[in-house]
Formats: C-alpha cells, sequence, structure tokens
C-alpha cells in the first residue's frame, strides 16, 4: 500500500507533524537507549526514519544512521538532518552489512501488518545489533493498549504553508491483526489555495505476548517497557544482545 503521506503529499509531512513536537519523546528514546545498553552507545540506526523527526533531536545524543523507504520522506529528513546518513530501504529486508550500538524504530513498525511482516522486521533489528547494544521498539499500540479514537493536528511552516487534519481510527475486525486509520488532509498553500486529500493507512496490532515470541525467535529478549508521551500511556520492546 502506498500510502499518500508519504509519497504523494511528503512535502507536507512538517506541516503535518512539525519536529518541533517530538522533543519531548525523542528525549525519553535517548534516556531508554542509554539506561539498557551494556556498551557505549555512539552510533544508532533508526529504521523506518520517516521526515526524521525524531532524528532531529536524538542526533545530539547520537550518530544517526536512517533507513526509510519513501524517497519524498528521506529529502525532508536530508533537509532537516544534513549531518546523518540517509539510505532506503524497507525494514523487513534490508541489510546494511554492519551493527550498531542501538537500533531504534518508533511507529514505522506500525506497518508490519502480518506476524511475518513483524517477524522479518525484528531479524533486521537482531541483525544489526552490536553484542550488548539495545534494540528499542516503540509501536503506536499493542492489542493491549490500542483505542479507537479520532484527532486533529497541523500547524503552518516559515513560508506560509498551512495544514490541518483529521484523523479516524477504526478497531480491527475481530480475529484481524490489521485496522485501518483515515485521514483527511487539508493543505493551504501561501496564496490560498486549497487542497484535500484523503488517506487510508492499514497498520499492524498484535498482542504483548505476541511481540515477545516474536523477539525471541529473532534471538533478543525483550523486556515490555511503558512509555508515557504526554500523559498517554504506550507499550515499549527492549532488548539488549548478549555480550557473549
Ligand atoms: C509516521 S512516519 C515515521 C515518522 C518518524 N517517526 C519521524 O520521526 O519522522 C512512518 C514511516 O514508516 C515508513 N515505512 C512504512 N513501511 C515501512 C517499511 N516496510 N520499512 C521501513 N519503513 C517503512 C513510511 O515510509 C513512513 O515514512
Amino acid at each position: 500500500m502506498r500510502e499518500h503521506l508519504y509519497y504523494d503529499i511528503a512535502e507536507w509531512w512538517p506541516v503535518i507533524s512539525p519536529p518541533s513536537e517530538y522533543a519531548e519523546e525523542a528525549a525519553l528514546y535517548v534516556e531508554m537507549i542509554r539506561a539498557q545498553a551494556r556498551r557505549q552507545v555512539r552510533e544508532v540506526l533508526e529504521l523506518g526514519s520517516g521526515g526524521g523527526n525524531n532524528a532531529s533531536h536524538m542526533k545530539h545524543s547520537f550518530a544517526m544512521t536512517l533507513v526509510e523507504p519513501a524517497e519524498g520522506m528521506r529529502e525532508i529528513s536530508r533537509k532537516l538532518n544534513s549531518e546523518c546518513t540517509h539510505l532506503p530501504g524497507d525494514m523487513r529486508h534490508v541489510r546494511l552489512g554492519r551493527t550498531f550500538d542501538a537500533v531504534f524504530v518508533h511507529d514505522a513498525v506500525m506497518y508490519m501488518t502480518t506476524e511475518d511482516d513483524l517477524h522479518a522486521a525484528l531479524q533486521t533489528v537482531a541483525a544489526h545489533l552490536a553484542p550488548g547494544g539495545v534494540a528499542l521498539v516503540a509501536p503506536d499500540a499493542t492489542v493491549e493498549t490500542f483505542s479507537g479514537a479520532t484527532e486533529h493536528g497541523g500547524a503552518e511552516d516559515e513560508i506560509g504553508r498551512r495544514a490541518r487534519y483529521l484523523e479516524w481510527t477504526l478497531p480491527p475486525e475481530p480475529g484481524e491483526t490489521t485496522y485501518t486509520v483515515h485521514y483527511v488532509f487539508l493543505l493551504r498553500e501561501p496564496d490560498g489555495r486549497m487542497r484535500v486529500a484523503h488517506d487510508v493507512h492499514l497498520e499492524g496490532l498484535f498482542s504483548r505476548a505476541t511481540w515477545l515470541s516474536l523477539f525471541d525467535e529473532a534471538g533478543l529478549a525483550a523486556t515490555l517497557v511503558p512509555r508515557t508521551i504526554e500523559g498517554e500511556e504506550y507499550d515499549s520492546f527492549v532488548a539488549v544482545r548478549p555480550t557473549t
């Protein structure tokens, strides 16, 4: 599935979801990585780094390598994070032939819609983790934390573009590992021209037990670590690669 947000309207990403809104959570990810690692963390790989919003904060603590499949999103991130390494790649298959002190996966993991996909992504995480290194995977939701909700947001940029969006999360059908999120974007150019886009994202939803067992199959013993962002509780999974 090609989401309009990451392809046709990717240049609007920083107006829809500004980097400044990620400061609190990025600081938490830096803290979680540092607290768990059994080696000094200098180099961090992020899989599905999107427009590089977390990276724009985390790069002050780590040297970041950013892997993202959508060229438009990489382009946005390159402008924001010129000091980071940007590479194309799908988290299910990419192999960089080297390891990192930490591997981080944020909301991009929600695009793993089957257990096979999630298994492949966690294999990729394990393949890039140095001994003593830490994997931090921070999904938007697990079965246990999921809530169908409607949200809205948007901002304005320095050249006067404005965006507003409505995000409507629908619950999964019984027995399904996916749910859909509908977005309506209103995109206003500085000259007043208005564009409307409807986007449908298919996202994966797995129980905590499934997450932990898929980590196990990837050779990583993970722990469930709750995180709180702007007063909301989320699940995260942290695993350290053994040193022997
Ligand atoms: C919400 S954005 C990520 C934003 C990011 N957290 C940030 O800080 O800017 C989700 C990203 O996941 C990427 N994505 C979707 N499927 C992917 C896959 N199979 N492998 C890697 N990334 C993927 C999309 O292209 C998109 O850029």
